[in-house]
């Protein structure tokens, strides 16, 4: 291959703005993929983003196409749109050179238009404005033009129209890429070096590291070196991506592709690190800034004894999932689980899903939360990211939680809703910028915990869709934030404590037992549920005892047999509440933490 004839790319877009639809015009135009292999959405490759209909991984391909009698290799990486997934996005930006910036024409610029494409331009990337669905009844494509034009300050004319799904100029975007997109600079000379964007484990080959080369050249049986892991591995494959993994002799500077490490300690191998020729002494890449998580929750196996395939599995989806984070904790009832860290509550129902169909696991999840810095009583701050976590409220001097900075863009019309909706928020209204003619971008300051759980579900259903979000974190203030703590026959059941505002105890509480109240079985004595904020009740609800007719069997007959039962059964029951055992069935576990 001529490096001067390679060109290496994204595409990037606000969700569902047809990211994947393009690349399967690309795929078809180039010949990647037969037509009769063909299906929509090729590259979202996994079942689940099939189901789901979004992407939740990026994809890498290679691409082979001529023109003007000189053929070309092009690297694209299809990347996800959801705010969830963007840590995907901004490792795919450091393997490329060029981002085509797809804008759904019946939507415009929505939130995360705007952050993956300063995402993109830190990268220092060619960015390639596109204008998606032109045969769309509801296109605005003057609009969007519009918009697109006088946020990047370019001519309305260098944005070309297209249509994905019908592949209206879809050639005349290629050859714009070609055109506009510098090939890779290259360093044939040099010793290997490459930068791992991705991996994923094979039971046969290890570790596979998906690599942007950016010096020298590697193939089968090189001894390589991991800067950061600090191991070493002998290649037993190299390859690219057809976008299924394709051998091939050799990968060289400039190029995207996979190698097979060998390496079978997944929890050393890490995307961002750098990987050399084992002999050479060569500075380290720029890797990437590991993702924050902002959501945590407890996750545990329903069956107890599947902890060690669990801790596997983690581990394994850690290599294909580099922003998940997890530790290891032990809960008396539900058995040893593992505290995980996510991007969002769509990174966390995905996480369980894969967990569910890829390694066979069955989880119960608790209630998602936030990271909270509390200063103790003696100055010492502790971070704390779960409620069992929480200190005594008496030894709080005070508590500290994330703020985000949250943009919300919305159609004018949906501006009434919006305002509804973010009324309900803690926080404070900062100002709003407005679109072209009929759009407006709304910031907004509030306490990270309102908006990670199912915030962009309510403004997805208050703007018909049409709203979309962005947030990012800006710092810790103080916070008015109680734990509170559920009691069922007097004994406290962590599972079910949260962090809540002081402001919202009282119904969440009430919330609570009531829910509980409806799921939990009856016992044999009567069962108070409590809901309890620094050792005081705040709700409270009994389940009735059940009666269980001890004395049905016997007819008519004796009075001394019948009261004897009736006694036995009194005893019973109160050596029962005595020890204040309650059999709470897993599904009730479930139940509750589902209903928020
Ligand atoms: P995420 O990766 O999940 O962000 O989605 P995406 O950007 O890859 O979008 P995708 O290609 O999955 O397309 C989203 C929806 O838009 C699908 O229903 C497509 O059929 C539709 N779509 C994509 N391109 C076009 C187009 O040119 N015209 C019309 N009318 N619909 C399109």
């Amino acid at each position: 291959m001529i490096q001067k004839q390679l060109r290496n790319f994204v595409i990037i877009s606000h969700v569902d703005h047809g990211k994947s639809t393009l690349a399967d015009r690309f795929l078809e135009l180039t010949g990647t993929i037969e037509k009769r292999k063909m299906q929509p959405q090729f590259l979202d490759m996994m079942p689940l983003e099939r189901e789901k209909g979004i992407t939740i991984k990026m994809q890498p391909v290679r691409m082979l196409y001529t023109q003007n009698a000189i053929p070309y290799t092009l690297n694209l990486i299809d990347t996800p749109g959801h705010i969830d997934f963007s840590y995907e996005v901004s490792r795919s930006l450091a393997a490329v050179e060029g981002a085509i910036l797809l804008v759904d024409a019946t939507q415009g610029i929505q939130a995360q238009t705007i952050s993956n494409l300063e995402l993109a331009r830190k990268q220092n990337l060619v960015i390639i404005p596109v204008i998606n669905k032109i045969d769309s009844p509801n296109a605005r494509i003057e609009a969007t033009k519009d918009e697109i034009s006088s946020y990047l300050k370019i001519n309305k004319n260098e944005i070309l129209e297209i249509s994905a799904k019908n592949g209206t100029n879809v050639k005349e975007l290629l050859t714009d890429l070609i055109k506009k997109v510098p090939p890779p600079t290259t360093e044939l000379k040099k010793p290997f070096r490459a930068l791992i964007f991705d991996s994923k484990y094979d039971s046969y080959k290890g570790v596979i590291a998906y690599i942007r080369v950016f010096d020298g050249e590697i193939k089968s049986g090189d001894d390589v070196y991991l800067m950061a892991a600090k191991i070493k591995g002998k290649i037993k494959e190299v390859g690219y991506f057809k976008p299924n993994l394709s051998q091939l002799k050799e990968l060289k500077s400039g190029e995207i592709g996979y190698i097979a490490t060998g390496i079978k300690e997944i929890d050393k191998v890490k995307v961002g690190d750098t990987i050399v020729d084992f002999q050479s002494k060569v500075e380290p890449l720029i890797g990437y800034k590991e993702p924050k998580p902002v959501v945590f929750a407890s996750l545990y196996s329903q069956n107890p004894e599947n902890f060690p395939l669990f801790k596997n599995a983690l581990l394994k989806l850690k290599l294909n999932d580099a922003s998940l984070t997890f530790e290891s904790e032990d809960k008396e009832i539900l058995g040893r689980g593992f505290k995980c860290g996510f991007l969002g509550s769509l990174h966390l129902e995905i996480t369980t899903e894969r967990l569910k169909r890829e390694f066979g696991l069955d989880l119960i999840i608790s209630t998602p939360s936030s990271v909270y810095k509390i200063i103790d009583e003696n100055g010492k701050v502790i971070l704390i990211s779960s409620p069992g976590q929480w200190p005594d409220q008496s030894k709080i001097k005070e508590v500290l939680e994330p703020w985000a900075k949250l943009e919300i863009m919305t159609p004018i019309n949906f501006f009434g809703n919006i305002l509804n909706l973010i009324k309900s928020l803690e926080g404070k209204f900062i100002k709003t910028k407005y679109f072209g003619k009929d759009k407006a971008l709304l910031i907004y300051e509030t306490p990270l915990r309102e908006i990670i759980i199912d915030f962009y579900d309510k403004l997805k259903s208050q703007t018909q869709g049409f709203g979309s979000m962005d947030y990012k974190i800006l710092d810790y203030r103080p916070a008015d934030l109680v734990k509170l703590e559920i009691l069922i026959a007097g004994r406290k059941e962590e599972i079910f404590s949260r962090i809540v505002s002081k402001k919202s105890v009282f119904s969440v509480g009430k919330k609570i037992v009531k829910k509980l109240k409806e799921v939990l079985p009856a016992q044999l004595f009567a069962v108070p549920l409590q809901a309890v904020v620094s050792g005081k009740i705040i709700a409270r609800e009994t389940i009735k005892a059940k009666k269980k007719d001890v004395i049905a069997p016997l007819y008519g007959g004796d009075y001394t047999r019948k009261r004897k039962l009736l006694e036995k059964q009194k005893k019973g029951k109160k050596e029962l509440k005595e020890k204040g055992i309650v059999n709470i069935p897993q599904r009730v576990y479930l139940e509750i933490l589902k209903s928020d």
